[in-house]
C-alpha cells in the first residue's frame, strides 16, 4: 500500500473516506452479528462460557420446582404486633427467573447466574423472590455446583423441607441467604463447616401458631460462631436458638451486623459485643428473656442501629451513649430501662428513629435539647411514664413523620410549635393530661392522617378546620372536655373515615355533612339534641360507607331516619339512651351487614313483629330493645331464621367482623376483630379493631305478652338473654336447654307459669339465673347447676318448692339428669376466653398493619 502522506490534502481526504467506509462496514457487521446471535447461538463466532456439567446441573435444578407466586402476607413475622421492617413484598422484584432460562443460551447469561470468567464455572446463584415451590432435597443438583461462592434463595417456598446438610460441602461459600423461604426443622450442623462465610442469612417466618419453623441447637450455634471467623453479617431472625449468646461471638472482629430477632435467646447479652469496633448493627428484638445492660461506649464505636425492643435489657442508658455519633436507630421498646434519660442522647445528631416506649422513665421530664435531633423521622415515647410539659423545641424536628407520646403524664398545653411539623403523618397524644385548646398551628399539618387526642383535659370548641385537614382520615378526640356544636369550614373537603367524639360535652344538632365519608362515627355520651338529620345517611355519593354509628347517651328526639337504609355496610347501630319516639324500624332488616342493634332506653312503642313486615335479623349478634314501650306478642317461630346467633361460634375465624360492647359485663364477653382497610395516598392501610361483645338479646322492661317463642332454642350461640319485666305468659320453653353457650338468663318479673323445665339443668355455662317474680310452680330441679343459684333467683313464685326456698318439696325424688353425650364438652374445646385475655392485656396500637384494641367503645389508653 502506498504510504499516506499527511501533507497531501487529497490523500488526507482519501484517508478519511477509507476510515468512514471501514467504520460503516464494522458497524454493519456488528449489527448483523447480534441479530444473528438472537436467532441462534450455534453461531461459531460466539465463545460458550458455560461448561456442560454446570448447565446440566442448573437445568436439573430448575426441573425440581414448580413456579408459583408465594403469598407471604399470611405468615407471621418476628414480634407479634410489630411491624416487620424486613419484608415488604412491594420492595422486591418478584418473578420466576428460572422460567426464562433458555437451553440454547449460554447458562452464564441466564438471569441470576454468574460464572467465573476464566473457568466458566457457576460461582453465584441469585434466585431470590423467584417463585420456586417444592422441597429442596439433599440429592439436588445444586450441590454439584462446587464452585459456588454465593447463593441467594431467599423468599421462595421450599415447602417446609429441611435445609440439606449438603450445603456444608460447598466449602467455597462466602454468602448464603436462605431467608424467608419456608424451610423447617433443624439447621444442619454441617453449616458450620463453611469457614469462609462472610454473610449468613437464615431468617425465617413463623408458623401459623407463632412457633418457629427453624431451630438451631446451642452447640451448633457455638460451632458456627467458632468456625466462621470471617463472618460479617449474621441474620437468624426467628430461628429458634433457645440458648444464650456464646461469648465467643465477640471474637468475630469483622462482625458488622448481628440480627437475631425472635430467636428465643435467653441469658445475658455479652457486653463485649458492644465494644466490637466494626459492629454497626445490633438487632435482637423479641427475645423476651434476654437480659443485658448497655455498657459505657467509646467514640471509636461504629454502631448505627441498636434494636432491643421486647427484651429484658435493663438499667440506665449510659451517659456515654452520646458518643455513638453514627447511631441512626435506637429502639428499646418494652425493656426495663429506668430514669434518667441522659441528656447526651440529644447529641446523637444522626438519629432518625428513636423508640423509648414502654420503659420506666418514671417522672422524667424531657429536656428541651431533644429538639436538636434534627434528623428524626420517628419519635416514639409512649407508655414510659414521662411527665412534665412537652418541650416546644420538638417543633424543630421538622422531618418528623410519626410522633407518639400517648399514655404518659404529660401536662400543660400542646405546644403550638408542633404546627411546624408539616411532614407529620401520625400524632398520638392520647392518655395524658394535656389541657387547653387544640392549637391553631395544627392547620399546618397537611400530611397528618391520624390524630389521637383521646383521654386528656382538652377543652374549647373543636376547631372547624380540623375536620377538613387534607390528609386526615382518623380523628379521635374522645374523653375530653370539648364543648359547643360541631361546625365545619369547608365541607367539600371533609374526607374523614373515623371520627370519635364520644365522652365530651358537645351539644347542639349534629350537622348533615357528618355522613359524607365516615365509616365510623361515635358520638356517644354528649349532649347532642334535636332530630337525627336524615341527610347524614344520604349525603353525597359516598353515603353508604358507614359501618359503625353510635349516637347513644345523647338527647336525640324524633324518629329514626329511614334514609339509614342507604347505609348498606352498617354493622353497628347504637341509638340507646336517647329520647327517640318511633315504632320498631322493621326496615332495618334490609341492612345485610347489621350485627348490633341497640335501641335501649328510648320511647319506642308498638309491636316488634308484624305478619308482613317482619322477616328476620339474619346477622344480628346483639339486639337490645330494653327499657322502651314495645308491646304485643311474638309468634313461636320469631327466631327461626336468625342465622348468626344460630351458628355455633366460629372460634377459629380470625377475620370475624363482629362488633360491639355492652355495659359492664365483661365476664360474659367475647372478643371479635373488626378489620378495615383504607386507601391512603395509594398505600393500603389496615386497621384492626378488636372489640368485646357477647351475643345477646335483651327485650327487658317493655310490655311484651304472650308466650316466649320456642324458636329461641335455635340461637345456639346466645350468651345472654334478658326478658325480664314484661308480661310473658305460659311456661318456660324447654328448648332453652339447647342454648349451650348461655351464661346469663333473666326471666324475672313476668307471668310465667308451669314447672321449671328439667332441660335448664343442661346449661353448664350458666352463671346468672333469675326466674323470680313469676307464677312458676313445682320443684326446682335439684342436684344440678341450678343448685348454685340462691333464693333470690327463685323468690316471688308462690308455687315453687326446693332447697333454695323456705318451701321444701314434698316428693323429693328428683331425677339427677345425665348430660347428653354430645354435650359433655362445649363444642370446640378451644379456649376462646384465653384469647380474650391475651388481647385484653396489651394495648397495642398501630395503623399500617397494626392493631387497635378497643374497649367499651372507647380507644382507651391510646
Ligand atoms: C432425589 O430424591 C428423591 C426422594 O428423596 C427422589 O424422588 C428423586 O428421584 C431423587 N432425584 C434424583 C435426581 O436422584
Ligand atoms: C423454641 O424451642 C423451645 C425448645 O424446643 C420451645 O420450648 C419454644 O416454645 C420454642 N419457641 C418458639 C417461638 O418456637
Ligand atoms: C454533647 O454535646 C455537647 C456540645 O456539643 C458537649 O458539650 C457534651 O460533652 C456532649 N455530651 C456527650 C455525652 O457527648
Ligand atoms: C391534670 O391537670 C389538671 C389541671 O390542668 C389538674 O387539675 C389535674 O389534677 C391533673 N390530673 C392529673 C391526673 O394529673
Ligand atoms: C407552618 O409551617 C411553615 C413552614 O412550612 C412555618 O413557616 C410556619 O411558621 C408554620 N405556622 C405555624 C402557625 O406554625
Ligand atoms: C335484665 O333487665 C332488667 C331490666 O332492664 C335489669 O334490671 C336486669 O339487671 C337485667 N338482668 C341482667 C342479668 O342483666
Ligand atoms: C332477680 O330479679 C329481681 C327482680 O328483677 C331482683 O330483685 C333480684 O335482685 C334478682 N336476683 C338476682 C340474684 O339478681
Amino acid at each position: 500500500m502506498k504510504r499516506i502522506s499527511y501533507q497531501n490534502p487529497y490523500t488526507l481526504m482519501l484517508y478519511l473516506v477509507l476510515v468512514f467506509i471501514l467504520l460503516v462496514s464494522c458497524f454493519g457487521t456488528y449489527v448483523s452479528c447480534s441479530k444473528y446471535s438472537n436467532v441462534s447461538t450455534t453461531s461459531s463466532s460466539l465463545v460458550t462460557l458455560c461448561p456442560p456439567d454446570q448447565s446440566t446441573a442448573l437445568q436439573q435444578f430448575k426441573g425440581q420446582f414448580a413456579f408459583v407466586k408465594p403469598n407471604f402476607t399470611s405468615y407471621y413475622y418476628y414480634c407479634p404486633h410489630y411491624e416487620n421492617p424486613y419484608y415488604d413484598a412491594d420492595v422486591y422484584e418478584s418473578y420466576p427467573k428460572m422460567k426464562f432460562w433458555k437451553k440454547e443460551k449460554d447458562c452464564c447469561s441466564w438471569d441470576g447466574v454468574t460464572c467465573n470468567t476464566k473457568t466458566g464455572k457457576v460461582v453465584a446463584l441469585d434466585l431470590s423472590n423467584s417463585w420456586l415451590q417444592g422441597p429442596l432435597r439433599s440429592n439436588s443438583s445444586l450441590f454439584k455446583l462446587h464452585a459456588l461462592r454465593r447463593i441467594n434463595l431467599s423468599y421462595n417456598n421450599f415447602s417446609f423441607s429441611v435445609i440439606p446438610s449438603e450445603f456444608g460441602q460447598l466449602f467455597r461459600l462466602t454468602h448464603l441467604d436462605l431467608s424467608f423461604s419456608m424451610f423447617s426443622g433443624h439447621i444442619p450442623s454441617e453449616i458450620s463447616f463453611l469457614t469462609h462465610m462472610f454473610s449468613l442469612s437464615l431468617s425465617s417466618f413463623l408458623n401459623y401458631d407463632a412457633t418457629s419453623l427453624l431451630h438451631l441447637g446451642e452447640v451448633e450455634f457455638a460451632n458456627l460462631v467458632q468456625n466462621m471467623t470471617n463472618l460479617r453479617h449474621l441474620l437468624l431472625h426467628q430461628v429458634n436458638i433457645s440458648s444464650s449468646i456464646p461469648k465467643s461471638l465477640a471474637n468475630l472482629f469483622s462482625l458488622t451486623s448481628l440480627r437475631l430477632g425472635g430467636c428465643s435467646l435467653h441469658g445475658k447479652f455479652p457486653e463485649s459485643l458492644f465494644q466490637l469496633h466494626k459492629l454497626e448493627v445490633i438487632d435482637v428484638p423479641c427475645n423476651y428473656h434476654l437480659t443485658g445492660i448497655l455498657p459505657e461506649f467509646q467514640s471509636s464505636n461504629s454502631l448505627r442501629e441498636v434494636t432491643l425492643d421486647y427484651t429484658n435489657f435493663s438499667g440506665k442508658l449510659p451517659n456515654s451513649i452520646g458518643k455513638l455519633n453514627s447511631l441512626s436507630r435506637l429502639a428499646i421498646r418494652q425493656c426495663n430501662f429506668v430514669r434518667p434519660l441522659p441528656s447526651s442522647i440529644c447529641n446523637l445528631s444522626q438519629l432518625t428513629y428513636l423508640d423509648l416506649s414502654l420503659n420506666h422513665f418514671t417522672g422524667h421530664v424531657l429536656p428541651s435539647t431533644l429538639g436538636n435531633l434534627a434528623k428524626l423521622v420517628v419519635l416514639l415515647l409512649y407508655s414510659s411514664q414521662f411527665s412534665g410539659e412537652v418541650p416546644s423545641s420538638l417543633g424543630n424536628l421538622t422531618r418528623l413523620e410519626d410522633l407518639r407520646l400517648r399514655n404518659n403524664s404529660f401536662r400543660g398545653q400542646i405546644p403550638a410549635s408542633l404546627g411546624n411539623l408539616n411532614r407529620l403523618k401520625k400524632l398520638y397524644l392520647s392518655s395524658n393530661n394535656f389541657s387547653g385548646q387544640i392549637p391553631a398551628s395544627f392547620r399546618n399539618l397537611t400530611e397528618l392522617t391520624i390524630l389521637r387526642l383521646i383521654d386528656n383535659n382538652l377543652d374549647g370548641v373543636i376547631p372547624s378546620w380540623l375536620f377538613t385537614l387534607p390528609s386526615l382520615k382518623i380523628l379521635l378526640l374522645a374523653s375530653n372536655q370539648f364543648t359547643g356544636p360541631l361546625t365545619v369550614q369547608n365541607m367539600s373537603s371533609f374526607e374523614l373515615q373515623i371520627l370519635h367524639l364520644n365522652a365530651n360535652k358537645l351539644d347542639g344538632r349534629i350537622p348533615r355533612w357528618l355522613g359524607r365519608s365516615l365509616e365510623i362515627l361515635n358520638l356517644q355520651g354528649n349532649n347532642f339534641s334535636g332530630r337525627i338529620p336524615h341527610e347524614i345517611f344520604t349525603y353525597g355519593s359516598m353515603n353508604n360507607t358507614m359501618t359503625l354509628l353510635d349516637l347513644s347517651h345523647n338527647q336525640f328526639q324524633g324518629r329514626v331516619p329511614q334514609s339509614l337504609i342507604n347505609c348498606s355496610k352498617l354493622q353497628v347501630l347504637n341509638l340507646g339512651h336517647n329520647q327517640i319516639s318511633d315504632t320498631f324500624p322493621f326496615w332495618l332488616q334490609s341492612l345485610p351487614e347489621l350485627q348490633v342493634l341497640v335501641l335501649r332506653s328510648n320511647k319506642f312503642f308498638g309491636p316488634i313483629w308484624h305478619p308482613t313486615k317482619y322477616l328476620d335479623f339474619g346477622n344480628l349478634v346483639i339486639m337490645d330493645l330494653s327499657v322502651n314501650h314495645f308491646t304485643g306478642s311474638l309468634p313461636s317461630k320469631y327466631f327461626r331464621n336468625w342465622g348468626s346467633m344460630s351458628e355455633a361460634p366460629d372460634r377459629n375465624n380470625s377475620d370475624m367482623e363482629y362488633f360491639g360492647q355492652y355495659e359492664n359485663r365483661s365476664q360474659y364477653s367475647f372478643t371479635y376483630k373488626y378489620s378495615m382497610s383504607m386507601t391512603n395516598k395509594g398505600s393500603e392501610m389496615l386497621l384492626i379493631e378488636t372489640l368485646t361483645i357477647f351475643k345477646s338479646i335483651d327485650l327487658s322492661n317493655n310490655r311484651f305478652d304472650g308466650e316466649i317463642p320456642s324458636s329461641i332454642g335455635k340461637l345456639h350461640s346466645l350468651v345472654m338473654l334478658n326478658l325480664s319485666s314484661n308480661n310473658f305468659t305460659g311456661s318456660i320453653p324447654s328448648s332453652l336447654g339447647n342454648l349451650s353457650e348461655l351464661e346469663s338468663l333473666d326471666l324475672s318479673k313476668n307471668k310465667l307459669s308451669g314447672r321449671i323445665p328439667q332441660q335448664l339443668a343442661d346449661l353448664t355455662f350458666l352463671e346468672y339465673l333469675n326466674l323470680s317474680h313469676n307464677q312458676l310452680a313445682g320443684p326446682i330441679p335439684q342436684g344440678t347447676q341450678l343448685d348454685t343459684f340462691s333464693y333470690s333467683a327463685f323468690e316471688g313464685n308462690p308455687g315453687l318448692c326446693g332447697s333454695q326456698l323456705s318451701k321444701k318439696c314434698e316428693n323429693t325424688v328428683t331425677p339427677i339428669p345425665f348430660l347428653r353425650k354430645d354435650e359433655e364438652e362445649p363444642e370446640n374445646g378451644f379456649t376462646w376466653k384465653v384469647v380474650v385475655m391475651g388481647y385484653a392485656c396489651g394495648f397495642v396500637v398501630g395503623v399500617v398493619i397494626g392493631h387497635v384494641i378497643l374497649s367499651r367503645w372507647y380507644f382507651y389508653g391510646l
